[in-house]
């Protein structure tokens, strides 16, 4: 049944730049509010919540995937690109929840996953069917295998979430999966899919929506040879453009052609890339040919430390300026651990290969290696330092509660494919994905009426949004103070390192309206320049700014 789009709100029509410094809150529907009562976030979840999106000051929202899924990956393996799942909602209540935000002054930007469909997507189950050569199988990336009669895979590769990246069907032919098997990759050299993709895109634009991130954004172009380089082969290949999966050149038609889409909208479509690519290659997906933004993932890698944070942030300004876009700033989201609980762990320097998981266990082993307090104080100062920075910042549901990763879920309990997929090594990244607190007490501490789908510890009662709501020290006070006052000293997206005092442990830069912020990374108090004290993450102690602090000033 079609029906028809819901007229886009005219409150927000017009102004083409709103995403380039704009503060984006990233919704996992499954995981935020449940109205029904399932365990299971929803859109009318969601759209009960918007009067909370409206007092913390966000400007839009970006919404994980909400499509018919057997949640195989969370989301992430779609079975119809151009629904709603029917455990989260309708087709209805989507245009209810786009015109309810857009009344609310908040945009809209929704998951687009071109990389790849989920097995029961009705492209796949037709390619199933079909014999090896058909066109349906075309759409996918089908290979015969090797050995005597075919039961080796074509090649050895392994999968972003462990084990083989190729699955057997029973016919004897093999495809492609990068991630989990229920996750078949497209060809993207299939003019179907191009085309399919971009009335995806055009469908979602008619309802009003805002924007796209685009998942695995330098993964969809492959050039895959008949005869396969092994994994070896293929890690040692340089990653210049003309790699056989990874950012190649020619993912860039590709987006040349969706631009034309978000050309057909006033004001133009969005879109950001989430492409883990070397960062002197970012700026080919922000480029306003293309996508137009891309994430920046430094600042999550980094640990809290002035002299890498003042790296990156120059980096980053300057690799804006040359793409013309705006950077991104993120320090959480649905796939690594929460940055409460990163900075409460001990540093991985210049270790950049240490995974999550095993970051984790760093915490959840015999010598529990994480101090919460001193992760959440640090977290608050380095998101007041995010805050005052040019460009957009993407925040991740519950940050704003200061909540830490969920270390306590039973294995029987988890859901993430890579936990399953590398037995030991990996806990996987249900722990940041546990639906938040609402209420001190009741059922699902006020997530749903019946048990959350991933359990909930002890402890979120005190971290929940009514435990923390009329609290002015709370993190939750913090972000919505910040977030008005971002509003109000927001100017040209540039800044000025104040060099008398970002000396040693100290960082400290202005905006052209006289925002001064200053972030103390060390252990002892500093001395803060003179001017009107604005918003501090941390009381300041005598005057003096003190460890693991940020405040922003109005210089005198
Ligand atoms: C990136 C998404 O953020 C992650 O959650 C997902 O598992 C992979 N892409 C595969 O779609």
């Amino acid at each position: 049944m079609t029906i028809a789009p819901a007229p886009a709100a005219t409150i927000l029509a017009g102004d083409a730049d709103w995403w380039r410094q704009a503060s984006v809150y990233q919704i996992y529907p499954r995981s935020f509010a449940d109205a029904n009562g399932d365990g299971i976030g929803d859109l009318k979840g969601i759209i009960s919540r918007i009067p909370y999106l409206s007092e913390l000051g966000v400007d839009a929202v970006w919404l994980s995937p909400f499509y018919p899924s057997a949640l195989a990956d969370g989301g992430y393996d779609v079975d119809d690109y151009r629904d709603v799942d029917p455990k989260i909602g309708t087709l209805a209540e989507f245009d209810e929840m786009v015109a309810a935000l857009h009344t609310a002054g908040i945009r809209l930007i929704v998951d687009i996953v071109p990389n790849h469909s989920s097995d029961r997507h009705e492209w796949f189950q037709a390619a199933l069917a079909a014999p090896a050569g058909s066109p349906e199988r075309d759409r996918y990336i089908f290979r015969d295998g090797k050995g005597e009669n075919g039961e080796l895979p074509p090649a050895d590769w392994t999968s972003i979430f462990g084990g083989p990246a190729w699955t057997r069907v029973a016919d004897g032919q093999w495809y492609l999966h990068n991630f989990a098997p229920e996750q078949p990759d497209f060809n993207w050299r299939n003019e179907e899919v191009r085309q399919d993709f971009r009335e995806t895109l055009r469908f979602w634009s008619d309802r009003g929506v805002d924007g796209f991130r685009i998942d695995v954004a330098h993964g969809l172009a492959k050039d895959l040879a008949d005869e396969l380089p092994s994994q070896a082969e293929l890690d040692e290949l340089p990653k210049d453009g003309f790699h056989p999966m990874w950012d190649r050149d020619d993912v860039h038609e590709i987006y040349a052609e969706w631009r034309e889409v978000f050309d057909e909208y006033d004001p133009p479509r969005i879109a950001v890339a989430e492409a883990w690519v070397e960062a002197d290659r970012r700026a080919r997906y922000a480029s306003a040919d293309g996508l137009g933004q891309a994430f920046n993932f430094d600042l999550l890698e980094a640990d809290f430390d002035a002299d890498q944070f003042r790296e990156i942030v120059s980096f980053n300004l300057d690799l804006a300026a040359q793409s013309g876009s705006s950077t991104t700033w993120v320090f959480s989201n649905h796939d690594v651990v929460r940055h409460a609980t990163r900075y409460g762990l001990p540093p991985r320097g210049a270790d950049k290969e240490v995974k999550q998981g095993k970051e984790w266990l760093l915490s959840g082993g015999s010598e529990p290696a994480l101090d919460a307090e001193i992760g959440l104080r640090r977290a608050r100062a380095a998101t007041l330092f995010e805050l005052a920075l040019p460009g957009s910042a993407y925040l991740y549901q519950g940050e704003e509660l200061g909540l830490h990763e969920v270390a306590e879920i039973a294995p029987e309990a988890r859901q993430d494919p890579t936990f399953f997929r590398s037995p030991g090594e990996d806990v996987g990244r249900d722990g940041c994905r546990v639906p938040l607190p609402w209420t001190r007490e009741g059922s699902s501490f006020g997530f749903g009426s019946g048990d959350a789908h991933l359990p909930q510890p002890e402890w979120f009662g005190a971290s929940s949004v009514e435990a923390q709501d009329d609290d002015p020290s709370s993190t939750l006070s913090l972000y919505r103070r910040a977030l008005a006052l971002r509003h109000e000293l927001q100017s040209d997206e540039t800044l000025e390192w104040l060099e008398e005092i970002s000396t040693g442990n100290v960082l400290a830069f202005s905006r052209p309206s006289g925002w001064v912020t200053v972030t103390n990374f060390g252990d002892e108090p500093v001395d803060l320049p003179a001017g009107e004290v604005l918003l501090t993450s941390a009381p300041l102690e005598d005057g003096r700014l003190p460890a693991a602090t940020t405040a922003w000033l109005r210089a005198a």
